[in-house]
């Protein structure tokens, strides 16, 4: 797969930035890697702390045109993207970094990098059909690599994360980098082959949230406490209550009891 990388120094978000791209025609695979962020976003419009030089605030553009997937299958995305994350740094540092739902990504328990897929559908009258479908996906990725603790801002010290802050090395940002796309084409490209059934038995054999007792906050302020047993097609959380009932979480933050 060829893909083609967009570097600057600063930018205000590399999902914004792309976006703008792929407004102008971009092609699929076009990827904007920053060294800094000034406006770097995180889910549910949270600011994504982006200090230059040492972490990566990533973007890729993804357009699914003329493929036999129905929109909606698009929904495993940001799992899909947090597989790539995941084996990837697994690949380059050897640490066991987990999964987290929806998609963090996980070490010792902390937030070592996280994902948010932004999408736009460009004719919504025909994209539904197979033939008429067209949308563009930005995945914008953000990971801590070489930050160090006293970086960190007060509000997050407690629950992120770095490889620095785990192994006291310093690594190749672009070597990452490249790990991360090359992983995330070969995995499209079997989810395209495959169907999302692919990504989501992939993501929950790497997640850390299935079989795990969990408490999600819900976007209205609603709150579950369970054990998180899998994730339903469309990438719902499902989570069973003691006494049984199952909820199904469509979106909100989910916080793993210590086991
Ligand atoms: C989250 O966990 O809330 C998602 C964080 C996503 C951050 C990345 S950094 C690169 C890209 N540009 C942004 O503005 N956000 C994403």
């Amino acid at each position: 797969m060829d893909f083609k990388i967009i570097h600057l120094n600063s930018v205000d978000s590399t999902n914004t930035y792309l976006d703008n791209l792929a407004k102008k025609g971009y092609p699929h695979g076009t990827v904007v890697v920053a060294d800094t962020q000034t406006a770097g976003r995180g889910r549910f419009r949270r600011q994504w702390f982006s200090p230059p030089g040492r972490n990566i605030y990533m973007s890729i553009l993804v357009r699914p045109e003329r493929t036999k997937r129905e929109l909606s299958d698009f929904s495993v995305l940001p799992m899909l993207a947090g597989i790539a994350c995941a084996k990837a740094i697994r690949s380059v540092t050897g640490l066991s970094v987990g999964l987290k739902w929806p998609n963090d990504i996980l070490l010792e328990e902390k937030k070592l990098g996280g994902i948010l897929v932004e999408s736009r559908i460009e004719h919504p009258s025909t994209a539904s059909s197979n033939t008429g479908l067209t949308a563009s996906f930005i995945i914008g990725i953000g990971i801590n690599v070489n930050m160090k603790r006293e970086d960190l801002p007060e509000d997050i010290k407690d629950i992120a994360i770095s490889l620095f802050m785990v192994t006291g090395r310093e690594f190749l940002r672009e070597v990452l980098i490249e790990g991360i796309i090359r992983e995330f084409f070969r995995l499209y490209e079997e989810f395209i082959a495959q169907g999302k059934g692919y990504i989501i038995s992939e993501w929950q054999s790497m997640s850390s949230t299935i079989g795990r007792r969990v408490r999600c906050l819900l976007p209205d302020g609603r709150e579950v406490k369970g054990n998180a047993i899998a994730v339903y097609e469309n990438g719902y959380l499902l989570v069973e209550r003691d006494g049984g009932v199952i909820e199904i979480i469509k979106a909100g933050d989910v916080f793993h009891y210590s086991s």
